[in-house]
Parts: structure tokens; C-alpha cells; sequence
């Protein structure tokens, strides 16, 4: 038996926070064993995950054929840096452009990672293609944007916990409201040098905001009107996880991303991250097509993990999994069912007042004020009563599942909520 094993929750949690930096907040629960939608903490107990890593684990915990790939993988070849070739790489990018409809792809490991990439292909872009004056490129983001913890991204960001002491901050960024049309169309209009417009499909972090229905549509087509790159983020959103392989497809049922479904918003550049790789490993992608990919010559960007055989070969297993096991269709069914099952409970409620979400990326405002402690105080209970979940702001609960999750299960987590919903009416 490993120590870890021997370890108790509270031995765990204390050597986390004598030996390790305070970046996060987490739920006291420790884990140690995850299999499909469930994870057991050290003590044995089991729970279902309503988080699944951020919406990373959308496979379920440790699927067998994304696991297998890994291993199989790390006996034979690990890493060669992109300084050589390796027989992996051109085969996952291959799969990976036509999976999602892109001419190029650029392999990176985080989220964040992918993020910066894709600014940096923007403006490159800008300056070669499109003749924007050299340092003059802006881009337009949206307020209550979540897109990454680096310098960079946090210049753009309105929380001020994630600002506050990393300035300087990087400059050329134009801040507009989210799910505003107009304001996306007078910021187009009256600034010179837009190189893109970057923009979630649905705001996760910060309190899963879906879009009006052709908000995306609209935007995109205001974009390609001023020749600007609509470049979606769907580091969270991805994979399936709203019921449609990419948030950005629409209703769209196919299993890939293509532009046969009239809902499809085709983004200029197309960030993916967790998911991607089930969880298993950081695999982040930025894809585009060769006018702007082809703008990235040699030595001007780059990772030593970017593009690992590994990554690749648990990528493309990922992927797989997504379409074998319908989890596009399977998410769009049970987040509907989840929605009106907490829905109708809401009517009667005073704790909950509002479910919103699409596919398995779901949300709950709680009734109390964003700076209470009743959310929170909420996901301890659901911790007890065997459901993990998180705030995301204030008195927000996200519900995100892994996709693998059967209509009984969801039901029995249904009830878990609701009645510990109603430990606090
Ligand atoms: C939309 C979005 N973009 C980027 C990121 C950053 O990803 P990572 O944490 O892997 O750097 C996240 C993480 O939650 C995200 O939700």
C-alpha cells in the first residue's frame, strides 16, 4: 500500500497547504480514484463529480481506451521536442484538422497556452495580412471573459482578484459587454486596427451565460464584414460538453465540426484545450485555416511539450471515445432533463431562482447576494450528501458532469440536489 492510500483526508489537505502555494480554494474532499462519473476520496467515500476538472473529464475518469492510448504511447515514445519529427504528430493533426474542419493545427498543452497562441496568430495576422501599422492591433474582448491566468490574458480580464499586483498589463485589448451585438458593431465602427474578436460561446467561469440565440451568428458575420478574425475560445465549452462537438455548431447533432448545419458559426481561429484529452493529459490545440496559420514561421512560436507523442495519441483516443459514445447527443438529452427537472423544483423554491445552461454546462443562482457564503455553504452539503460541485461566482453553482453519465444517474444526482436544496429553503 502507498503512503498516499494510508493517508487520511485531513493529513492530505494539511501537507497541501504547509508545502504548496495557496492558488486555489479547494472543496475539503480528497481524492484519490475516479471511474466514469464517479470519483472516492480517501476514506472510501463515493461521490458523483459535477465539475469533471472544469469540464476536462467530459469521457468520464479514466476511460479505458484514452488510458490505454496513453500507455501504450509512453512505452514506446514520450517526447522528442518538435527539434526532430516523430510518427505521431502529423497523424494526429491530420485527424485533429478534419475532425474540426481546419486546414492547420497548433499544437500547445494548457488552455491558457492556446489562448496566447491564438492572440499572437491574430496579430501576426494583422501586421501581414491585413496591414494593420506595426504594435497598432487591437482586439476586442468581452467583459466577464475567463480565457486563462497569464500576464497577457489577465490584462484583459475583469477580476480583479486575477489583476491586482500582476501589472503592467499588456495593452491592446478593447473591453465591450458580453452577448451585445450593438456593441460589438459601434466598437467595429469606431476603432481603427481591429485584428480579432475573441469571445467564449457561453461565458462558463463566470456563471455559464449563454448567448442570445444568434448573438454568435451576428457576431461573426460583423467580424467578416470588417475583415476581423472571430476567434472562439472553447477551451470549456467544447468537446460535446453543450451537446453539439463544438458550442459554436449550434443545434447542430453531427458528431464532427462542419459547416453543413446552417447553426454553424465557423470560427476564424478555434481554441480547445481540457477535453481534448478526456482529462488524462494537458493537450491544448489552436486551428485555423493556412491563410492565417501560415502567417507562424520557424522559431516565432513554439512549446518543448506542444505536439508530444503522447498528447496525440490520447487526443485522437479522446475524440474517438466522443463520437463512439455519442456524448455530444447523450449531454444535449440529459442537461434538457436536468434543466426541467431543477426548473419545476424552482417554481416552488426560495433557495434556487434560476437553472440556465446548455447540453451539460449548467448553472444555478442561488438566492442570496454574490458576496454570501450560501453557495458555497450549499456545495459542502452536496458534498456530504455525495455530489461534488463548485461555485463559480459568488452565489453561482456550475453543474458539469462528465458526458458518460446515464438518464438513472442523472436522475438519482437530480434528487441528491434537491434535497439538499432544500436544507437551506
Ligand atoms: C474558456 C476558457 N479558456 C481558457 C481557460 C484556461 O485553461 P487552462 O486552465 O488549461 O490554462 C479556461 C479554464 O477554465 C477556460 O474556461
Amino acid at each position: 500500500m502507498s503512503v498516499i492510500e494510508k493517508m487520511s483526508s485531513a493529513e492530505a489537505i494539511a501537507l497541501e497547504d504547509k508545502y504548496g502555494a495557496h492558488n486555489y480554494h479547494p472543496l475539503p474532499v480528497v481524492l484519490s480514484k475516479g471511474k466514469g462519473v464517479y470519483v472516492w476520496d480517501v476514506e472510501g467515500k463515493k461521490y458523483y463529480d459535477f465539475l469533471s476538472a472544469y469540464s476536462a473529464v467530459n469521457q468520464g475518469h479514466c476511460h479505458p481506451k484514452i488510458v490505454n492510448a496513453m500507455m501504450e504511447q509512453a512505452q514506446t515514445l514520450t517526447l522528442t521536442s518538435r527539434a526532430f519529427y516523430n510518427d505521431k504528430l502529423g497523424v494526429y493533426e491530420e485527424y485533429v484538422t478534419n475532425y474540426f474542419g481546419f486546414d492547420k493545427v497548433l499544437p500547445m498543452n494548457t488552455g491558457a497556452e492556446a489562448v496566447e497562441t491564438a492572440l499572437k496568430l491574430c496579430r501576426k495576422w494583422a501586421y501581414e495580412k491585413k496591414g494593420i501599422p506595426e504594435n497598432e492591433a487591437q482586439i476586442i474582448v468581452c467583459d466577464g471573459n475567463f480565457h486563462g491566468r497569464t500576464t497577457t490574458i489577465i490584462s484583459f480580464s475583469n477580476d480583479e482578484n486575477a489583476r491586482k499586483n500582476f501589472g503592467p498589463y499588456t495593452e491592446g485589448f478593447i473591453k465591450i459587454p458580453y452577448d451585445d451585438v450593438d456593441a460589438l458593431e459601434s466598437a467595429l465602427k469606431s476603432t481603427k486596427n481591429i485584428a480579432g474578436f475573441l469571445v467564449e460561446p457561453i461565458q462558463g467561469e463566470a456563471g455559464v451565460y449563454v448567448p442570445a440565440e444568434y448573438y454568435l451568428a451576428k457576431a461573426k458575420a460583423l467580424c467578416a464584414e470588417h475583415n476581423v478574425l472571430f476567434i472562439a475560445d472553447e477551451v470549456q465549452t467544447g468537446i460535446a460538453r453543450t451537446g453539439s462537438i463544438l458550442a459554436v455548431c449550434g443545434n447542430c447533432t453531427c458528431e464532427n465540426a462542419c459547416e453543413k448545419q446552417a447553426s454553424y458559426v465557423a470560427p476564424d481561429i478555434l481554441i480547445l484545450g481540457k477535453a481534448l484529452s478526456g482529462g488524462a493529459y494537458p493537450v491544448s490545440a489552436v486551428l485555423a485555416n493556412d491563410p492565417i496559420m501560415n502567417v507562424i514561421k520557424p522559431g516565432q512560436h513554439g512549446s518543448t511539450f506542444g505536439g508530444n507523442p503522447i498528447a496525440g495519441a490520447v487526443a485522437i483516443a479522446a475524440l474517438d471515445v466522443v463520437n463512439e459514445e455519442n456524448l455530444s447527443q447523450n449531454a444535449r438529452k440529459l442537461g434538457n432533463l436536468f434543466r426541467e427537472k431543477i426548473g419545476e423544483f424552482i417554481k416552488t423554491s426560495t433557495i434556487a431562482t434560476l437553472v440556465r445552461g446548455k447540453g451539460l454546462l449548467n448553472a444555478i443562482v442561488i438566492n442570496d447576494t454574490e458576496e454570501s457564503d450560501t453557495a458555497w455553504n450549499i456545495c459542502m452539503a452536496l458534498r456530504d450528501n455525495g455530489l461534488l460541485a463548485k461555485p463559480t461566482h459568488g452565489n453561482i453553482i456550475r453543474f458539469a458532469p462528465p458526458l458518460v453519465m446515464n438518464e438513472e444517474q442523472l436522475l438519482d444526482c437530480v434528487s441528491i440536489i434537491i434535497k439538499t436544496l432544500k436544507q437551506f429553503e
